[in-house]
């Protein structure tokens, strides 16, 4: 049997598990939870595209059950996320090109989220995913468009700082173990927006990992951006199964994973104490993660659909220990 050791009561520094509104009045989901994590990640319901109505109102009302759940169980909230490519709401791009406007309603919105979790969120994800796909440069979005590359990331990052002077506040993007351009772009914008005086004070690497990438890609990765002497948040681990498709069986894959879990973590705690932010997996059990809602034969987390310890928990249990 898996040793179920309670990891928060094995790390020095916060685990973070991603969550949906729905999960927070699930018993079996919550006692699970609030064992093992000491921080909670808003999977969804705290983003535009939750938040911001067609009207341009906001509804924070599942934020705030995610909120409130944290707090009952003493657990810190993860802010996630404010900009993102993916969200751009209709209320934001039918504003005139005038851009006062659109300035004065990024800001605005961002004060009024962030500012409403103030004390209770530790940190944000100010601009998720930057970069391109195939890692040649910074995305094309509403955001940078209207307002510039680093102009999108001054007003985001400032208006964050102003409505929480205490929450670290990130960058975060994805792929970066696995596309060395992608890293390097990475780096190269987080450069750019340090120099030109952005208070980003968190550097965000999502992990979400295929079983078949190479032991040791990710250690490099973590080496390379801890290089900044930021605060690292690993944010949305997970290990898909199916892409891999180069295991003999599901038993050779499910190994992979559990090696590949014990690495990131081993990585992780091997970072200086003050850049240790938050290891944090993107989802609870099996069933919870958006993986599994593309492919029901994928298995990318730490419990199993009952709630069970798999061996991926039983790796980062080693690696806590070491
Ligand atoms: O639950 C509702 C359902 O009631 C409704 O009928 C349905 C159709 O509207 O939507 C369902 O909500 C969906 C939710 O996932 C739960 O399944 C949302 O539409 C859908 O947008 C949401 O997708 C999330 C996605 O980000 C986009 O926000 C995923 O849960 C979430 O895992 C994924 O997370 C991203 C990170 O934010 C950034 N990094 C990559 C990561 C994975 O894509």
């Amino acid at each position: 049997p898996i040793d179920a050791t309670p990891l928060k009561s094995l790390a020095p520094f916060p685990i973070g598990v991603a969550a949906q509104a729905l999960h927070a009045a699930d018993p079996a989901w919550t006692d699970l939870a609030a064992t093992h994590f000491s921080q909670l990640t808003a999977e969804w319901e705290m983003k535009m595209e939750y938040i911001v109505q067609p009207d341009g109102g906001f509804r924070f009302d599942r934020g705030d059950a995610l909120a409130n759940f944290a707090r009952s169980r003493g657990m810190r909230l993860f802010g996630h996320t404010l900009v993102w490519y993916a969200n751009e709401p209709e209320a934001f791009a039918r504003l005139d090109e005038r851009r006062q406007s659109f300035e004065g309603a990024l800001r605005n919105y961002v004060t009024a989220v962030v500012g409403r979790y103030r004390g209770l969120a530790s940190g944000w994800d100010v601009i998720n995913e930057p970069i391109k796909d195939d890692g040649s440069g910074p995305r094309d979005s509403l955001w940078s468009r209207r307002l510039g590359q680093v102009g999108h990331f001054k007003v985001a990052f400032e208006a964050a700082r102003a409505a929480d002077p205490d929450a670290v506040l990130f960058t975060n993007d994805y792929h970066l173990e696995s596309k060395p351009a992608k890293l390097a772009s990475y780096q190269r914008l987080i450069d750019e927006v340090l120099s030109a005086g952005v208070p980003l004070t968190g550097i965000g690497c999502q992990t979400h990992l295929i079983a078949d990438l190479p032991a040791g890609a990710l250690t490099r990765t973590l080496k390379v951006l801890a290089g900044f002497g930021l605060p690292i948040h690993l944010s949305e681990m997970d290990v898909s199964l199916i892409h891999g498709g180069l295991f003999a069986s599901r038993r050779d894959s499910e190994l992979a994973q559990a090696r590949l879990y014990g690495e990131a973590m081993e990585a992780f705690a091997a970072l200086p104490e003050r850049q240790q932010f938050a290891f944090t997996v993107w989802g609870l059990r099996d069933r919870d993660s958006w993986l599994t809602r593309q492919n029901a034969q994928d298995a990318p987390l730490l419990f199993d659909d009952r709630g069970q310890p798999k061996a991926a928990f039983a790796a980062v249990v080693d690696a806590l220990r070491r």
